[in-house]
């Protein structure tokens, strides 16, 4: 018996960094605050997915698919012998194991696809922003979820398998996944170490990784959340939501006495009221000519809630009731129920005054957005 090469080294870089970004990606799904974070590991996860397959035919011996092509009848049976103790030593991949990783691989592609249409349709970002409207992508979301609890069952029962297979001929797997070495026969082949494909794979994701943080954190937030550089602090590192449609006219006219809303927060019917009783706005008179009034409502029809364009959109026209005409955001159901949970003392900070004050606690409020990521209560 001697020690020889068992995992290549891009098979081993590939097998932890799967690892690191599916448990990183896990841990960032909790909030959209981390949304970059959880994207970024979702493309370098399908990334790393792709370079697998590829190097199941280019990589070594036991890297290759060749060498652990077994089907549901051989795990079955190997899964009996465990179970009487008698599994043969396999020194890649058994063939229970085999099948998981079939399994980890196939759903990896599943959660990363899923994951990639949730969010170029729910949140409308990236590549696929605007191939498919906000409703459909509920429907990715729930695959998306569904397809990431099934990936995390079968990892558990990876490690399962790894520490029973670990037990059973008394080798610790884990450390054979780190040194890529096990005892074997002289006669047994021997892998290539392929070193400069691990280097090749390492400088990718760190380049990637470097691009991303710069695209994703920094270059857009300053427009969207309209605000310098130089005030923006970390915690206000916001996903960027998808451009919204935006009118001098409107801004000068609806931006003088509060926040400009975005048409993309009231339906059609409530901008049509709020015009027509714009002579009796909340205790003002607009006093707005004919001709200044045709032109915002066009505005603001035109770009309404009905035309789903973020999530928020789409939700409080989903939420208002058939007959009913709200003349405010903050009287929508939805509204209502997002905004239930914040206690007393945050409405009444200093800072934010009114419920209609949405910038206080929205950094993207003046866009439109309001994006989750983007939501900053402010200090008592
Ligand atoms: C003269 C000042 C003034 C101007 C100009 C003005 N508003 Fe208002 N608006 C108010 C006041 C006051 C309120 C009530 C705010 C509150 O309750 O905190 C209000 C509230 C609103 C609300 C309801 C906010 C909520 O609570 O959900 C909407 C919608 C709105 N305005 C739309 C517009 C539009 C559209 C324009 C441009 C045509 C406009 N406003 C221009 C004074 C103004
Ligand atoms: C006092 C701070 C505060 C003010 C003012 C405020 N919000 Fe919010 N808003 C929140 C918080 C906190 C949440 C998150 C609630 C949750 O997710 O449980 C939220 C959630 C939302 C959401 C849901 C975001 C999502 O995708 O889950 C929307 C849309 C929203 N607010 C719009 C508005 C609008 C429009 C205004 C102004 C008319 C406004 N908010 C005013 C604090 C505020």
């Amino acid at each position: 018996m001697q020690r020889i090469l068992i995992w290549d080294l891009p098979t081993r870089v590939f097998h932890w960094a799967l690892a690191l970004s599916f448990a990183g990606a896990w841990l960032s799904s909790e909030s959209d605050r981390w949304l970059s974070i959880h994207v970024f590991l979702g493309y370098q996860t399908l990334g790393l997915v792709v370079f697998r397959i590829i190097w199941g035919w280019l990589g070594t011996h036991y890297a290759r698919f060749s060498s652990f092509w077994f089907g549901p009848k051989a795990a079955l049976a190997y899964l009996r012998q465990v179970l009487a103790r008698k599994a043969p030593r396999h020194l890649g991949h058994n063939p229970t194991g085999s099948v998981a990783i079939y399994l980890l691989l196939a759903l990896t592609l599943v959660v990363g696809c899923t994951g990639f249409f949730t969010l170029g349709t729910e949140e409308q970002h990236g590549v696929a922003a605007g191939w498919m409207g906000i409703t459909q992508g509920w429907l990715f979301k729930s695959l998306h979820e569904f397809s990431a609890n099934l990936m995390l069952l079968l990892v558990f029962g990876h490690l399962a398998g790894v520490i029973v297979e670990s037990l059973l001929h008394k080798e610790n797997l884990v450390r054979c996944m780190f040194t890529g070495t096990k005892l074997a026969d002289a006669s047994d082949p021997v892998a290539r170490p392929r070193a400069w494909v691990a280097v090749l794979m390492v400088v990718l994701m760190v380049t990637f990784g470097v691009w991303w943080f710069s695209y994703a954190l920094h270059a857009p937030l300053e427009q969207q959340v309209r605000r310098p550089a130089d005030q923006l602090t970390a915690t206000e590192v916001a996903f960027v939501g998808p451009k919204l449609a935006d009118n001098a006219l409107w801004r000068e006219e609806c931006g003088s006495c509060h926040l400009a809303f975005h048409p993309s927060l009231l339906p059609q019917r409530s901008w049509a009221r709020l015009m027509s009783e714009q002579k009796q706005h909340f205790g003002s008179d607009l006093a707005l000519d004919a001709p200044t009034t045709a032109a915002l409502l066009n505005f603001l029809t035109a770009n309404s809630a009905e035309q789903h364009k973020t999530e928020p959109a789409t939700k409080i026209d989903l939420s208002i009731r058939a007959g009913t005409t709200p003349l405010r955001i903050t009287e929508t159901p939805y509204w209502v129920k997002k905004h239930r949970d914040i206690e007393a003392a945050g409405w009444q900070s200093p800072k934010v005054k009114s419920r209609s004050n949405c910038g206080a606690c929205h950094l993207d409020a003046e866009a439109g957005t309001f994006e989750d990521g983007a939501m900053q209560l402010p200090a008592p």
